[in-house]
């Protein structure tokens, strides 16, 4: 069969998790709540206090992990489509979230970047070696491979380090001809540049979103991502 499309980019934001009961970062009862970014988000917060960084992702994590928090209709049909692609059609897929929640494969998404890290995961500072953990995070915890309390850290990206998979997602934008940015407010760099980088080279972008972000997009698709991605999704695949 085959697909109007060569090559799909789709990169998601905190919007998109909103519906399974995750606030995002800028809305007024967001994520950072309570905190400045630079306590809680930077490399420089973590070395002035590791114990108020922690316990601010240890929160992040039992909230996520609580049992009513699940992937929403958009995580499942953004699942649906990479499946469908692969089966029906030589269109080739990448599905790039700044979330560092887990929605996304557990609605079934395979070819996913993490870009900005995630949650059940944490990283040694000595090492660089990544371990799953589902429990706190403290200071006291023994690192499996160095052996040392106090070397582990989220393994998430904070403001000042380098999103992860940069060069993959940089030529993946270079190759595409449909670009479509979910639930993202357009306020962080590089993310918020793919858009721009993906026109370039030729693509058709779309963004959905709650409401206008003032981000230069070809479409805009308004509305709530529960019900905005299953009519893309649905867009896409009639033509396959
Ligand atoms: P933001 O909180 O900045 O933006 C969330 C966007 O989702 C807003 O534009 C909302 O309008 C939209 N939105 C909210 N509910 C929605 C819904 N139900 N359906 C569709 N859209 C909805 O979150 P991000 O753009 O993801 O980075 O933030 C980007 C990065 O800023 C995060 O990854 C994080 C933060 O700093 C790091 O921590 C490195």
């Amino acid at each position: 069969m085959t697909s109007p499309y060569k090559s799909i980019v789709i990169l998601t934001g905190a919007g998109i998790s909103a519906e399974s009961g995750i606030p995002t970062f800028r809305a007024a009862d967001g994520l950072w709540e309570n905190h400045a970014i630079e306590e809680v988000a930077t490399p420089e917060g973590f070395q002035n206090n590791p114990v108020l960084v922690h316990q601010f992702y240890n929160q992040r994590r039992r909230d996520l992990l609580h049992p009513d928090v699940k992937p929403n209709s958009a995580h499942s049909e953004l699942a649906r489509l990479e499946h469908q692609l692969e089966s029906l059609s030589n269109t080739r897929f990448m599905l790039i979230t700044q979330n560092i929640d887990n929605l996304h494969e557990r609605a079934g998404s395979r070819k996913l970047i993490h870009m900005h890290g995630e949650l059940l995961k944490m990283r040694c500072r000595e090492t660089g070696l990544i371990f799953d953990i589902r429990q706190d995070l403290t200071l006291d915890h023994i690192c499996r491979c160095c052996r040392q309390p106090g070397n582990l850290r989220p393994h998430v990206v904070w403001f000042g380090e380098i999103p992860l998979a940069m060069n993959q997602i940089e030529q993946a934008l270079m190759a595409c001809d449909f670009f479509a940015a979910i639930g993202t407010s357009g306020n962080v760099y590089p993310a918020a540049g793919f858009n721009q980088l993906a026109k370039r080279y030729g693509a058709r972008t779309v963004e959905l979103n709650l409401e206008s972000t003032g981000s230069s997009f070809d479409e805009h698709h308004y509305g709530k991502a529960s019900e905005t991605v299953p009519a893309l999704v649905n867009e896409i695949l009639k033509n396959l």
